[in-house]
């Protein structure tokens, strides 16, 4: 595609390292059953590849929740535009997302997911991007830490496109920068 500068992580490194993740969190949750939350949108790709790896029941759920806009950078303004439809009271609950950056976004579901007393509640970032870190966050599951760099595909969008490219990318400065 012409709008590709680079590729980062190629389709076959992101199912290598999901597979593990998988395999991991298997292990983990052993004789438990898991509710998998995923964070709309960037989140959806991840939360499919992922789950076909789990061995425990998994039960998924969705939210989601605007941070962005069509911005490349964090507002630091959060707000949930769809909640889970089911309780998650005394369940064991994995965050699924795409990416973590200033951490804002998780920062608050944390809070938000741990008052509704879940039976455990932990995260799993496909990506994560430490340098814009805000706020510290607990991540049980990492896929791979990515540089601070503008990132495509694979669930992350470009104007709400290319989210399903299979794999992730830096799109050509020409692209967005008149933006
Ligand atoms: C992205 C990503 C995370 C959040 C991370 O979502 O999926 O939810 O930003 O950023 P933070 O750590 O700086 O808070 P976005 O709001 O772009 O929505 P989308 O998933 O629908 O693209």
């Amino acid at each position: 595609m012409d709008i590709v500068e680079r590729i980062i992580l190629s389709e076959e490194q992101i199912q290598e390292r999901i597979k593990e993740l998988g395999q991991d969190i298997s292990r983990d949750y052993e004789g438990k059953s898991i509710t998998l939350i995923c964070i709309l949108k960037g989140g959806l790709m991840f939360l499919c590849d992922l789950s076909k790896h789990l061995t425990p029941l998994v039960e998924y759920d969705f939210m989601s929740v605007s941070s962005y806009g069509d911005a490349t950078e964090s507002s630091g303004v959060v707000r949930i535009t769809k909640d889970l439809e089911e309780s998650i009271e005394g369940k064991h609950v994995l965050i699924v997302e795409d990416i973590i950056d200033t951490g804002l976004t998780l920062n608050y579901l944390l809070k938000n997911l741990h008052s509704r007393n879940p039976a455990s509640l932990e995260i799993c970032t496909l990506l994560n991007k430490p340098a814009n870190r805000k706020v510290e966050i607990p991540v049980k599951y990492v896929g791979f830490e990515v540089p601070n760099a503008f990132l495509v595909g694979y669930g992350l969008d470009f104007k709400q496109l290319y989210r399903n490219i299979p794999y992730i990318f830096t799109p050509k400065p020409e692209y967005y920068e008149n933006d």
